[in-house]
């Protein structure tokens, strides 16, 4: 029997809950107003004024949206666990708004044979504050040669196949696994990046020469994302493009999607559309990171790219690494940042706040997008489960250890003044997130009628 999709949260209690007051915004179901919003038994029940319940949130002053649903994180369980692990991994979700995460297989063990997927199905089941899908590995050992058991990762609880971190060096696998992954129900996230081409550690150009850094062409990331997408039209199976970061890849993701032949989503992250590769000048290794920051041009290119809809959804890579792993020069450094607790704020402060992007097309592309791509959640329309986010858009905050949940600090937004904040997360009706200092100031607070 296939788990995949299914929620591996420890909430779902069916207690009634009203969230009063607060300003609902879900594109999707056409929502965007102050109203109350009624859940019982894990699902929204009902939309409206005046509604009373057995527990209420007064969530005035507040900004309600369907929950996050991040598609591209690094929970580091099993094996990194100094890194992040399920417990931490979810608390970080949740403390940045996030209902729903994708985990991805560059673990140790490889997520690639049914008893992994089945060891971590169960330990997100008992240690989860979030839903969590799993995602098994494409190649064995990730080392792109033979092909995993797809049919038997999917019985034993994978939601989708990744080569995540490393990507596919060859066409003639890559290839054959589409066919196996769409034969199995199974979708792609792929990684895209030539080896051949990737031998640097930044982005090439102007910043890496200066800073005496081997940089990494675009066209590692191009050449791959371009056959990535010319297989995925040839074999029809459902392939997500993940952390495109170049102008030249969104216009390849656009062209195809153009073509419409080919089963194709994309997403960007909230480091590629807010940061450039000029902190390579810090020679700091924090900001290392696959693929690199790129220079402005194509920053400007991959927020177009969100903003028109050529991407579907911002997923963060949510990359946790330990201090003595990323306090290092940059060619010594992994790569890799974290991305749940600052994904909103750095957005919201860097994009929506300047009049880059409407609010509505970045709830739709946090929440209602991705909410759609793994099966649940992303609505707040009646009969939706009841996985929400609340936001206090005028709360300032600096990013730093004493706000991080994760078991890592490599944020690349560190000392960073943030505008918005997210005051609580719930997920299937329950809290399982709660910033109360913001709940109180911005007049929010629970009251259990009698
Ligand atoms: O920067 C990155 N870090 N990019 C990846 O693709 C993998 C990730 C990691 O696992 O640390």
């Amino acid at each position: 029997m296939s788990r995949a999709g299914v929620p591996t949260t420890r909430s779902g209690s069916p207690r009634e809950l009203v969230v009063k007051g607060a300003h609902v915004l879900d594109p999707s179901a056409g929502l965007d107003g102050v109203m109350d919003v009624r859940l019982e038994g894990g699902l929204v029940r009902e939309l409206g004024d005046n509604l009373r319940g057995a527990r209420e949130l007064d969530a005035s002053g507040l900004h309600l949206f369907p929950g996050f649903v991040d598609v591209h994180a690094h929970w580091r369980a099993p094996g990194h666990e100094h890194r992040e692990d399920v417990e931490s991994g979810s608390e970080a979700a949740a403390a940045g708004g996030f209902t729903g995460v994708v985990t991805m297989p560059n673990t140790d063990p490889v997520v690639d044979r049914p008893v992994v997927v089945e060891g971590l199905v169960r330990r997100i089941e008992r240690e989860s504050r979030v839903r969590a899908y799993v995602s098994a590995a494409l190649h064995v050992g990730l080392a792109g040669e033979r092909l995993t058991e797809m049919k038997l990762l999917r019985e034993a609880g994978a939601f989708c196949v990744s080569d995540d971190g490393l990507g596919t060096q060859r066409a003639s696998v890559l290839r054959s696994g589409m066919q196996y992954a769409r034969a199995a129900g199974l979708p792609l996230i792929l990684h895209c990046e030539d080896h051949s081409l990737a031998t640097g550690v930044v982005h090439e150009g102007k910043h890496s020469a200066l800073a005496g850094v081997p940089g990494t062409p675009a066209s590692a990331e191009d050449v791959a994302t371009a056959a990535g997408l010319i297989l995925a039209a040839e074999t029809g199976a459902r392939v997500h493009i993940t952390h495109v970061s170049t102008g030249m890849s969104a216009a390849l993701v656009g062209f195809f999607k153009r073509l419409g032949f080919a089963d194709v989503t994309a997403d960007t992250t909230p480091h590629h559309l807010t940061l450039t590769d000029e902190l390579v000048a810090t020679l700091d290794g924090l900001f290392r990171v696959n693929p690199p920051l790129r220079p402005d041009a194509d920053r400007e290119a991959v927020r177009a790219a969100l903003a028109d809809g050529t991407f579907d959804f911002v997923a963060t890579d949510h990359a946790p690494h330990a201090a003595h792993e990323k306090d290092l020069p940059l060619q010594e450094a992994n790569p890799g940042f974290l991305g749940h607790e600052t994904a909103f704020a750095a957005l919201y402060t860097e994009l929506v706040l300047p009049g880059k992007l409407p609010l509505a097309r970045l709830v739709a592309a946090m929440s209602c997008a991705p909410g759609r791509w793994v099966g649940e959640g992303g609505s707040l329309a009646v009969g939706s489960v009841a996985d929400l986010v609340l936001v206090d858009l005028s709360e300032q905050w600096t990013v730093g250890r004493e706000t991080l949940k994760s078991k890592s600090e490599n944020s690349p937004y560190r000392g960073r003044r943030l505008t918005g904040r997210v005051a609580g997360t719930i997920v299937g009706g329950e809290v399982v997130f709660g910033r109360q200092d913001t709940l109180e100031s911005s007049g929010a607070r629970f009251g259990v009628r009698a």
